[in-house]
């Protein structure tokens, strides 16, 4: 087998040298001469780098099969690179600074080790036909992308796609994400949608304009959504958060809708969200294992199947809240089900976090102005002093 590998070349391109398939350290490419050599290595074994100075249109065509990686690390004036054989990579895929790359054409590539693209700004389009199904992971970091179209994942360990202003979409069949995923400062317009999640370790989602998670059951570790343009988030299906749940700034947002919610393992965040009048979107919560924290502008909280808040519990609103905070005060004490320190104020001029107010605060409107302004100013000092870190600890569940 090895030995037909290493004929084939020799007779296709007669009077160039033969292929070398295979290097024992990486095989290093300079120009679009050394990448046609290569073009009668079925497999070629080990890996393949673009010299840093490499410049114009390489292709290596031919090549169905690299083992290890092939990597363009600085390669600032290749403006096309492609591939039409190559249907595994069974290293990882590492473009990074290549400032003119315009065309990336891999048609039959459909499975990689890993995968990592950064800083590729001229780079507007993929051509993988056949669609890239594998890979553990998936950096897409600061290219012009305006579509992910030729990625289509069944399954991965960690997806990060971040600051790529013209991508307008995310749409990944992907039943679970072992690791992370993370989509953050995208074209002002995406949507994300993933169909098939059932599961995710952590799910970071930062300035997405949808989001659309019908089949998510548990996040294993952290969900949270932070500077957010849309008006409404569901999740239909999802009954456990192990760690922290988070909604911060999303300043649209009017609906949280989690209605089979049952467990959050850490701490539960509602915060900043300047639009949210009612937080009734979580009917069968009974734990949140870290603190509850929620402030903004709302009138109204229900958490009606709450049974057991292990952290700190502050509600905070400019709006009047004595009817909500009627209701919780008598749900804390020591062997109560809001364990931690306790403290609930509407009317306030600038609501905060945890830890802000004295503990045992129950305040309802602004009407007491005295109570209230000597509540914000108390609240400075203790800040000033262990606020801050009694707010970190009851965040992340440590109270
Ligand atoms: C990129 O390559 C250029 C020229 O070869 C070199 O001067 C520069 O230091 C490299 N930059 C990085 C980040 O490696
Ligand atoms: C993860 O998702 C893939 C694709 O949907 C599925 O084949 C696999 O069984 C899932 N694994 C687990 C542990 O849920
Ligand atoms: C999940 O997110 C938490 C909090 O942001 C972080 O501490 C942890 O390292 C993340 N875990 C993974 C597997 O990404
Ligand atoms: C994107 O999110 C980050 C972090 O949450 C925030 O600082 C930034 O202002 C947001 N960008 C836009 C355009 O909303
Ligand atoms: C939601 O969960 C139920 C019960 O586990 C399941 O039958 C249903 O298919 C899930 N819905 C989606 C959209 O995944
Ligand atoms: C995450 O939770 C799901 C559902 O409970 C479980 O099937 C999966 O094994 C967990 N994954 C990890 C990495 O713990
Ligand atoms: C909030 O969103 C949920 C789920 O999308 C929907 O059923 C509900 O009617 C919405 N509530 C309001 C007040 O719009
Ligand atoms: C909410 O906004 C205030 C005022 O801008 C800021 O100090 C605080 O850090 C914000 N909270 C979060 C969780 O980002
Ligand atoms: C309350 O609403 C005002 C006016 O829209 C806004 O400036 C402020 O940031 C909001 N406060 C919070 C904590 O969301």
């Amino acid at each position: 087998m090895s030995v037909f590998r290493y004929v084939v070349p020799a007779l296709a391109i007669a009077g160039r040298a033969a292929a070398q398939c295979s290097a024992s350290a990486t095989q290093t490419i300079q120009n679009a001469g050394d990448a046609t050599a290569l073009a009668g290595c079925q497999t070629f074994t080990g890996s393949i780098a673009l010299a840093t100075g490499t410049a114009g249109v390489i292709a290596l065509n031919g090549i169905q099969e690299i083992t290890g990686d092939l990597v363009a690390d600085n390669v600032t004036a290749v403006t096309q690179l492609s591939g039409d054989s190559l249907t595994t990579l069974g290293g990882d895929f590492i473009l990074n600074g290549m400032t003119v790359l315009t065309t990336l054409s891999f048609p039959r590539l459909a499975t990689t080790k890993n995968i990592n693209w950064v800083a590729l700004p001229q780079l507007q389009g993929l051509s993988f036909t056949t669609g890239l199904q594998q890979t553990q992971s998936l950096l897409i970091e600061n290219t012009q992308l305006g579509s992910l179209s030729g990625i289509n994942l069944q399954t991965a360990a960690s997806v990060m796609i971040s600051n790529n202003p013209y991508l307008q979409e995310v749409n990944m069949q992907l039943g679970n994400i072992s690791d992370a995923l993370a989509i953050e400062a995208n074209g002002r317009n995406i949507a994300v949608t993933f169909p098939n999640l059932e599961w995710a370790f952590n799910i970071t989602l930062r300035n997405v304009s949808s989001i659309s998670m019908p089949s998510l059951a548990a996040v294993n570790g952290s969900l949270g959504f932070y500077s957010n343009f849309f008006e409404s988030v569901n999740a239909p299906n999802l009954t456990t958060v192990g760690q922290s749940l988070s909604f911060v700034s999303n300043e649209k947002l009017n609906n949280a809708s989690f209605p089979q919610l049952t467990s959050v393992g850490g701490g539960l965040q509602v915060a900043n969200n300047t639009d949210i009048e009612k937080i009734d979107g979580f009917p069968k919560l009974q734990t949140v294992g870290g603190a509850l924290d929620f402030y903004g502008n709302f009138s109204d909280v229900a958490l009606p199947s709450l049974m057991d808040v292990r952290g700190a519990f502050n509600l905070q609103s400019s709006e009047d809240l004595t009817d909500t905070c009627n209701h919780f005060q008598p749900l804390s004490g020591q062997n109560n089900v809001i364990k931690g320190t306790y403290s609930c104020s509407g009317g306030e001029s600038t609501p905060g976090g945890s830890g802000t107010l004295p503990s045992g605060t129950n305040s309802g409107s602004g009407t007491s102005g005295s109570t209230t302004s000597s509540s914000a100013s108390t609240a400075v000092t203790i800040t000033g002093a262990t606020g801050l870190l009694g707010v970190v600890a009851a965040i992340f569940g440590m109270l």
